[in-house]
């Protein structure tokens, strides 16, 4: 494949063509079985990789300092508590003095427009690493894995079923590109962002996918190859938390849920779990789901964005 990301930022999914997609996931696939078989493959040597956290982690902390050490690079924490961000520094000048010392940024914050500051007005790949928006490296892990599971993407449905947050987001971008049919299961007052489902609207009309959100718990899972759910009341809604889930219940992933969709169907989720609100054990435990695979995956594809962007 012919296609470089070399020096793009990965903010969010939308901003990918479907060959440029198919060129990470091509990677990972690569690095993950060079992982599996014990040989060493550091193309990042002598490089550095900033990560900026707002929010707590374990996944993304994780694979991205494990990531970067396995591609001979150094990945540096940076809790924004201790940056002087916290004293008011600016973002456009904390990235023009970052830009100076590292090679890469990933970023997990609030406030979307922070990320896009940080590439605005720095000059070295971004790597949005979650924000209140978008979750793109979470989704790209995602595709691939089913991608591993089912051997195609192109044609497959997937519902989310929940909170119209940041995992919603991502996933209409991510599935309206690769040409998986999505569906977005939430209640009136949990939907997805207007601009983000026309957006993946229109990426969806080159690929032939199609894009639905509905409140119908029955119609949005009926016969989906893949079912995927979230936290009610993500980093930073703590103190909505009980009226999210008295709101949400009616859209918990039980096994009575999971019966309609295809006998085949994965179960995903981004993780942390809040077992037994959006999820029963049954379901997070059982055959259909493949959530441990997935959150490996991160660290397989994290390390093919690096690559690629770095
Ligand atoms: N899924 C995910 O991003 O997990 P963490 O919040 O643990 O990084
Ligand atoms: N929606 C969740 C995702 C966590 C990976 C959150 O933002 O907290």
């Amino acid at each position: 494949m012919s296609v470089t990301l070399k020096g793009r930022h990965f903010i969010s999914l939308h901003d990918f063509t479907q060959e440029e997609l198919w060129q990470v996931f091509k990677t990972t696939e690569m690095m993950k079985l060079k992982q599996k078989m014990g040989e060493p493959f550091q193309p990042l040597k002598g490089k550095t990789l900033g990560m900026i956290f707002q929010k707590a982690s374990t996944r993304t902390r994780i694979s991205f300092e494990v990531g970067m050490w396995q591609l001979g690079g150094y990945a540096l924490f940076l809790s924004a508590n201790d940056l002087q961000l916290k004293r008011g520094e600016t973002i456009a000048d904390t990235a023009r003095v970052l830009s100076r010392y590292v090679d890469g940024i990933m970023i997990r914050t609030y406030a979307h427009q922070d990320v896009l500051d940080l590439a605005k007005y720095g000059s070295i790949p971004i790597i949005n690493g979650l924000t209140d928006l978008l979750h793109p490296c979470q989704v790209a892990a995602d595709l691939f894995t089913i991608w591993e599971k089912k051997n195609r993407l192109q044609g497959l449905k997937l519902v989310y079923i929940g909170d119209g947050n940041n995992m919603a987001h991502s996933l209409l971008f991510g599935c309206a590109k690769m040409g998986l049919d999505v569906t977005i299961c939430s209640p009136s007052g949990y939907l997805p962002d207007a601009n983000i489902v026309r957006l993946a609207k229109e990426d969806a009309l080159l690929t032939g996918a199609k894009v639905v959100v509905t409140g119908d718990v029955e119609e949005g899972v009926r016969g989906a190859d893949v079912v995927y759910t979230d936290v009610w009341a993500s980093m930073g809604q703590e103190a909505e938390h009980a009226k999210r889930v008295k709101d949400l219940m009616p859209y918990q992933v039980n096994a009575k849920l999971m019966q309609l969709a295809k006998p085949d169907a994965l179960f995903l989720h981004c993780l942390p779990a809040h077992r037994n609100e959006e999820v029963t054990d049954e379901v997070i435990d059982g055959p259909q789901s493949v959530v441990w695979d997935e959150a490996e995956n991160r660290l397989h594809v994290q390390k093919a964005i690096m690559a690629l962007v770095m």
